[in-house]
């Protein structure tokens, strides 16, 4: 990895990460996928985010972005389903972005751009407004009342995140971890820029009608888990 901004050796207080970034040794194949083919589809923080719309192989309307997308399942599938979006993806963990990368190598969707990294310094990056969607799906719970400082949803980010919202963007998220969803809801709550859209319990109990299942979610139901969802609104 180059060093940077998305470098584990030169965070800034605000940006220290917690999780891991690198798991199993990389097969010669998947490391070739990291060294040859990520960059062709990488974007970083000294990126020229100042119409994020023309980073993409093909006109798009919009821009969405998925903070962890893990193995990347949701962020490929929603790729291909709205081929005129386009979408940024962001995981720190090597072996995740290699996990996508192995699937779309032979057919890489051209409204998809990676960045290998904390996705807060592209949040940063990008110019007000920017975002039709905003996913974090899954969020590491850190559910220990220690580690809450540790949690990429939270009354840091939040105002971070509805700056890059376009008004009307919605702001998507889940977990399966209740105490992490009472924090979502009291610390997105407080953000006066977000409103959330339930009206009635199935609103959040149930995944919205686009959902794209992942596989932190099917895992956690596999295993008896209750999942929330919820959309918030930026006015
Ligand atoms: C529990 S996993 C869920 C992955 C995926 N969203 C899913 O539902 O299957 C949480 C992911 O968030 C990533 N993550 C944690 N902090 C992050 C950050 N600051 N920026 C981007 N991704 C982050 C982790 O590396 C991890 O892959």
């Amino acid at each position: 990895m180059p060093a940077g901004r998305n470098s584990p050796d030169d965070e800034t207080p605000r940006h220290r990460f917690y999780g891991r970034r690198v798991g199993r040794k990389l097969r010669p194949a998947q490391q070739r996928m990291i060294d040859e083919f990520l960059p062709r589809l990488s974007v970083d923080p000294d990126t020229d985010f100042s119409d994020p719309a023309a980073l993409f192989d093909v006109p798009v309307s919009a821009v969405w972005m998925e903070i962890g997308f893990g193995a990347g399942e949701h962020l490929e599938a929603q790729a291909r389903a709205n081929p005129g979006i386009g979408f940024i993806g962001c995981e720190p963990y090597i072996n995740g972005v290699a996990s996508l990368l192995s699937r779309i190598e032979d057919a890489p969707p051209k409204n998809l751009r990676l960045h290998m990294g904390d996705a807060r310094y592209i949040i940063d990056a990008l110019p007000d407004g920017s975002l039709d969607r905003l996913f974090v799906l899954f969020p590491d719970p850190w559910p220990k009342t220690r580690q809450n400082k540790r949690r990429i949803f939270s009354i840091e980010t939040l105002p971070h995140f509805a700056r890059v919202l376009a008004p009307g963007a919605e702001l998507r998220a889940a977990t399966d971890e209740m105490s992490y969803a009472a924090w979502m809801l009291e610390h997105a709550r407080a953000v006066p820029e977000l409103t959330w859209r339930a009206r009635a319990p199935g609103d959040w109990r149930q995944p919205p009608g686009d959902w794209v299942p992942t596989r932190y979610e099917q895992k956690a139901l596999e295993a008896g888990s209750r999942c929330v969802y919820f959309r918030f609104t930026k006015n």
